[in-house]
This record gives C-alpha cells, sequence and structure tokens, in this order.
C-alpha cells in the first residue's frame, strides 16, 4: 500500500510488517525518512519536520542532512559513498514527477538531459527498490559509478554486519561482524555473484535469533555486484547496493534498467529475517513455488569424467531402486571431454562413451520411472574445440592479447547475438532430441579480459537464453551451479528450480555452508547430496546417517558410487529416501527454525505450513562425557498443541518442547538423530 500526502510531497510505503518513508523537498530533493517498523500515515510529515530540526544540529561540513539523501549521487558538497556519478560533471538530479500505480511508486527525477527514475515496489515483505537511466539529450553521458539504491539505516547505538560468504567449497558461512565508521565493501568483480559473499548484507544493532531488529538488503544480478555499508563519523549507516563498478556510456536517446535491490526488515531477530526472505522467495521470485522437488541423483562424485553408457545406466538402477526421481549425467558426456582440458563448446554425445546418445541413455532411465538430468557448460569454451577453430571471435580478449584460460577454458561473449543464438540453438536441440527433463547450467571460469560494463551484458545476455530456452521448453527445470554456489543470486534463482550450493559435499563442513544459504534463501531450493565417505575433498570420515541427515535438511539428493556401497548402506538409504518422502513437504515449503548452529552442535527444526508436522535434525561433532545430553529448545509449535513423537510413540506439550525441549539420542563422534513429531 501507498500513502502519499500531497502538501506535505511525503510518502509511505507499507509491506508486510514494515513501512518506508521519503518526502520530495519543496526543491526537488528527495529525501529519506523512514525504514523499519510500520507507521501511520500521520508520521512522514512528522517525520520530514524532524528532519528539519536535525539540520540545526549538523556541521558545516557537508550539505545539510547530508546522511539522509534517498540517492546519494556524486557533487556539491557530498562525500558520502554514491550511487550514481558521472564521469565529468557533478549531478543532482531533482523532481520532476511521480506516479503511484497499486503497490508501486516511480519518482522521475531529472539533472539536464539525464532523467533518472526511482522506482519502488513493495512486494510482501520486501521493498524492491529499481533505477533507470535515460539520456535525453544529443550527447553520449559517461557514468563512473551507476548502483542501483542507497538504503539509509534508522540510526543505532552500534552496528554489526552479517554477510554469507567464504569461498570456494565453503561458500555462505554465516559471520558478523561490528562496523566502526569508514566502509565494509561487499562485491564480485568475476562476472558472476562469486562465492565469497552472497550478494546481500545485514545489519543489527544486537538482534539475536529471536529478538531484535535487522536490516537487510540484497542485489538481484548475476553478474558483478557491489554492496557497501558506510558508517559515517557522526553515526549514519547508508548501504549503497548495485551492480559492480563500470564505467557506462549511455549513447543519446539511451534507457538503461539497472538491477533491482530487495530490501527486508525484521523486527523478530535473525529467525524473522530468514522467514520474511523465504516468505519473499517464495511468494515472488521462485518457479514452482508450491512444488516439492524430487530425489535426485548426480553422477559427478561417482564417475567424474568417466561416462559411459552402461555404468550410467547400472548407476541409475541402482538409483532407482534406492527411491530416487531423478537421475542426472554430470560433466564428461560429450566429445573431447575425458578430463577438464577439452570438449567445452562442442556439444555433441561422445559416441565412445554414448554410443546411442544423449536419448538412448535417457530413454532407459525413463524406463526406470525417473526423469533425466544432463549437465551442461554453455558459456565457456576450450581452445581445440571445433566451436573455438570456427569462431575465435566469440570469447572475452583484450586486442592483441591472448585470451585468459581459466579451468583451461575462455569465456564465451554472451553479449554478442551470434553467440546467444548458437547456444539457444544447441541447447534446444539437446533438450528436444536429447529427452532431457532438467539441466544442470554450470559456469567454471570468472569473466575475464572484458571491461567492467562486459559483465553486465553478458548477464543480460545469460538470462535472455535462459528464458527463450524456458518458453520454448516450458516442462524443462534448471539448477544453477558455478563451481558450487559461485551463481546462487535472486536474479538467478528466479529462472532455476533448485541450486547447488557448494561443490564441499563433507557432510559436517557442509551444515554451515546449508546453513548460511538457507539463512536467506528457501531450503526448496538448496540441492544437498550424500556422497562417499570419506570424501573426495576433505577426506573426513562421517557416518551415513550423519550424510543422510545433514543433506535431509534441503533437497536430498544422493551422489556416490552407488556400485561400491555394501548391502547395509543401500538398505539403511532406502529407508532414509523413504522417509525423507514423508517430511519434505515440511523441509522444503514448511518454515525453517534455527536452533543451534556452532562447530560442535547443529540443531535445526522444521516445521510444516499446516503445522501439523515437525522435524527436529541435530548433529553433534562429537559428545562430550561432561555434555551427554543437553536438551535442545523447539521453536516455532504451538505452545497450547500436544505433539506426538513418532518413533517413540511418547506425546509432549507444546510448552514442554519450546521451555524445556527435547532430548535428542546422540553418541559418539558425528552423531546425529532425526525426530518427526506430528501435532495430536
Ligand atoms: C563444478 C560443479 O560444481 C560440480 O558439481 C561438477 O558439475 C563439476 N563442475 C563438473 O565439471
Amino acid at each position: 500500500m501507498i500513502h502519499r500526502d500531497e502538501p506535505a510531497g511525503t510518502f509511505l510505503l507499507t509491506g508486510d510488517g514494515f513501512g518506508y518513508a521519503l518526502a520530495v523537498e519543496p526543491d526537488g530533493s528527495p529525501r529519506h525518512l523512514h525504514w523499519g517498523a510500520p507507521l501511520d500515515p500521520a508520521d512522514p510529515p512528522r517525520l520530514l519536520a524532524d528532519a528539519d530540526a536535525a539540520r540545526i544540529g549538523s556541521n558545516t561540513w557537508s550539505r545539510p542532512r547530508a546522511h539522509t539523501e534517498e540517492l546519494v549521487t556524486a557533487g556539491g558538497a557530498r562525500f558520502d559513498e554514491c550511487a550514481l556519478a558521472l564521469a565529468d560533471a557533478p549531478l543532482d538530479p531533482r523532481f520532476v514527477e511521480s506516479e503511484v500505480d497499486g503497490d508501486r511508486l516511480a519518482l522521475r527525477l531529472a539533472d539536464g538531459p539525464l532523467v533518472v527514475t526511482l522506482r519502488y515496489e513493495v512486494r510482501g515483505p520486501a521493498l524492491v527498490r529499481g533505477l533507470e537511466l535515460h539520456n535525453t539529450g544529443d550527447e553520449p553521458v559517461t557514468l563512473t559509478r551507476a548502483s542501483s539504491a542507497t538504503w539509509s539505516v534508522p540510526w543505532q547505538v552500534g552496528y554489526h554486519a552479517t554477510t554469507l560468504g567464504g569461498g570456494y567449497a565453503a561458500e555462505t558461512t554465516v559471520r558478523r561482524v561490528p562496523l566502526g565508521p569508514g566502509k565494509l565493501v561487499c562485491e564480485s568483480r568475476r562476472g558472476i555473484p562469486g562465492h565469497a559473499f552472497q550478494p546481500w548484507l545485514a545489519v543489527d544493532d544486537d538482534a539475536g535469533e529471536d529478538h531484535g531488529e535487522l536490516w537487510s538488503v540484497a542485489v538481484a544480478h548475476g553478474g558483478s555486484w557491489r554492496i557497501v555499508a558506510e558508517l559515517s563519523g557522526d553515526g549514519h549507516l547508508h548501504l549503497t547496493a548495485g551492480a559492480g563498478d563500470a564505467v557506462l556510456r549511455l549513447s543519446p536517446g539511451a534507457r538503461l534498467r539497472l538491477p533491482d535491490t530487495i530490501g527486508v526488515y525484521s523486527p523478530t531477530g535473525r529467525a524473522g529475517l530468514t522467514h520474511r526472505w523465504h516468505d519473499y522467495e517464495r511468494e515472488h521470485v521462485l518457479r514452482r513455488p508450491d512444488e516439492v522437488r524430487p530425489v535426485l541423483y548426480n553422477s559427478w562424485e561417482a564417475t567424474f569424467f568417466a561416462v559411459g553408457h552402461d555404468d550410467q545406466v547400472a548407476l541409475a538402477r541402482r538409483a532407482h531402486d534406492l527411491g530416487v526421481e531423478l537421475f542426472v549425467v554430470d560433466d564428461g558426456w560429450f566429445t573431447g571431454r575425458d578430463d577438464d582440458r577439452g570438449g567445452l563448446g562442442d556439444w555433441r554425445a561422445d559416441p565412445a562413451k554414448l554410443p546411442g546418445g544423449v536419448a538412448a541413455l535417457a530413454d532407459e532411465v525413463h524406463a526406470l520411472g525417473m526423469r533425466f538430468g544432463l549437465w551442461v557448460e554453455p558459456e565457456s569454451v576450450n581452445p581445440g574445440t571445433d566451436l573455438y577453430r570456427d569462431h575465435p571471435d566469440w570469447v572475452y580478449r583484450w586486442p592483441g592479447r591472448e585470451p585468459t584460460a581459466v579451468r583451461h577454458s575462455y569465456g564465451l561473449d554472451f553479449a554478442d547475438p551470434d553467440v546467444r543464438e548458437w547456444a539457444f540453438g544447441w541447447l534446444d536441440a539437446l533438450v528436444r532430441d536429447g529427452h532431457v527433463d532438467y539441466l544442470k547450467w554450470d559456469l567454471n571460469r570468472s569473466l575475464t579480459d572484458a571491461p567492467g560494463y562486459a559483465s553486465r551484458c553478458h548477464e543480460a545476455g545469460f538470462r535472455a537464453v535462459v528464458d527463450r530456452l524456458r518458453a520454448a521448453h516450458p516442462d524443462l527445470w534448471l539448477e544453477t551451479c558455478a563451481s558450487g554456489g559461485g551463481r546462487a543470486d535472486l536474479a538467478t534463482l528466479s529462472r532455476f528450480e533448485t541450486a547447488w550450493p557448494s561443490d564441499n559435499t563433507d557432510a559436517f563442513e557442509r551444515l554451515a555452508i546449508q546453513d548460511g544459504y538457507a539463512f536467506v534463501h528457501s531450503p526448496l531450493t538448496m540441492s544437498c547430496w550424500v556422497t562417499d565417505s570419506p570424501g573426495y575433498l576433505t577426506r573426513r570420515t562421517v557416518p551415513l546417517a550423519f550424510r543422510f541427515h545433514a543433506a535431509m535438511t534441503g533437497t536430498l539428493g544422493i551422489g556416490g558410487r552407488l556400485a561400491d556401497w555394501p548391502e547395509a548402506d543401500l538398505t539403511a538409504a532406502r529407508t532414509f529416501v523413504a522417509l525423507y518422502k514423508q517430511i519434505r513437504a515440511t523441509v522444503q515449503l514448511g518454515r525453517r527454525w534455527r536452533l543451534r548452529a556452532d562447530p560442535d552442535r547443529t540443531a535445526v527444526c522444521h516445521v510444516g505450513q499446516d503445522g501439523g508436522q515437525v522435524v527436529v535434525l541435530v548433529f553433534a561433532r562429537t559428545v562430550r562425557q561432561s555434555h551427554l545430553a543437553p536438551p535442545i529448545r523447539l521453536r516455532g509449535l504451538d505452545p497450547d498443541a500436544r505433539y506426538r513423537d513418532t518413533t517413540t510413540d511418547v506425546t509432549y506439550t507444546g510448552t514442554f518442547l519450546t521451555h524445556h525441549g527435547l532430548r535428542p539420542v546422540l553418541a559418539g563422534d558425528y552423531a546425529s538423530s532425526l525426530v518427526v513429531l506430528t501435532r495430536e
């Protein structure tokens, strides 16, 4: 809902559990007034008057109210981190007109020929802010900064930033650091969101799991991005968010829509923040948001590049016998792909490996009653392929220089319409002729040898190919992967049914990665595989139950060498998969509550959409004599209800489970427990 107070020049935007207010001042500058709890429509004019009072105390070194501009631009006495800057002139856009359309507000500003439109949209618990540039003049306009929004956080006693990140095989670790005066810059310059940070950041003063306020911002963009948290010396914090830095040239008449940024506020601590992000994703972002994801098998860790028709069929039979519903053949199925040095670009099934082609393998998988999926990496090419020989000009390279090889491949320029046409052509044929139901779309290199703005153009090209493919194959499912979780942003997740959060399948280490992924993203897209132990990355030995339980906190998959699994493990796996199918609607679509998240003990509980089923998973790295079985308090339960443990038949009250807790049976190292409760 949007309320406009015409005489005061204020706007109040109200969503599910939040309010956001801004004003247009008499001189036409847009002023930020509020982001936080919902307000009364009478409040914004009063806030504006109060901002005037604050001016009295402001110093003479900056513009009056310098820290509360709705969009910080470069020019005049402004010294804060700016969202927009011109190369050769100051920028001070002033109000031209506004338009309110339901839950949308557009504020049009202009400075000379450059028209800047600030776009706002209330979407459930989130506010979406975007920005559009239009060069109405006869000369080109050059920008040296083009972020999408300045988000102001209300004044706090102290500030902490929470980020989700790490690196390859260590993505999305939750970190909380104090902010001092100055800047925290989180970004990717890689042409994809990258592994170091999710394009997301949250700020709080003293919030905990259950209490306190948090303000968080995400950039919905699958390319390079940047979020800067700047705390001024006098205690104002703002977050500048958008696509990564680049010099942008707007030719006369050109319009440019910058990526959306999304702001979510929580008054109920970190748990509330997570739930609001999940609600936003489910209601406004994800594809097939109400459909549970199938149990998947992926061949990567079982066969790596040694793909063969008979071996894959044998794996598929075993996987099917365990209850798997979707069988995915990973890398290695096409010509020249015996390792990662060749093949990318020549997307023909290797006749020595798949004599009947992709379709023959797909048909056998279908005959078993499973869906069939295949791995692709459309944006890369290996030198030595026919594609590279025929089109050396399709790769990113600086004039006169050799392209940079990453994992032995070069980057294909998806901004080039010929490249996009080629990519769509073979993907379309592969899906149709290969009887493919599911594609795992991987990218194992960062964008190199291209100017900064190429990231924006590449991302737009990538989206265009994906959108065209989806339109041509409405039943196709997609998985996003970039060497694990390198491309799991909101723009990409709006096009892909599922994501591969990390190559790290060590169940113990993965708990932290999953915890961070699910901090903001719904478990519906969080693909988790049970693989062999010891795993190929960490060589840690983890029991099968722990591996299954860890994967059952998201979308369960299996990725082990099933031919080597002893009968006892296969029998246990069958039971785990069957149990998972009984709880997956709760895990994937219900409310997720973090109960414990420390290296020694992790516990999570999922409460089904109707509250009828509760799934509790507890993990201990080691069980100490002095600490045998502390009770784990559950969250999200109805205190007036009774819950029955479906294994022991013991019935508990909601108050007992909430205030005292369950005592799951844990023993030894890498111990885990899964408890399913049903509401009586
Ligand atoms: C990186 C992915 O994250 C892995 O799962 C696998 O698909 C390999 N690429 C294949 O090259």
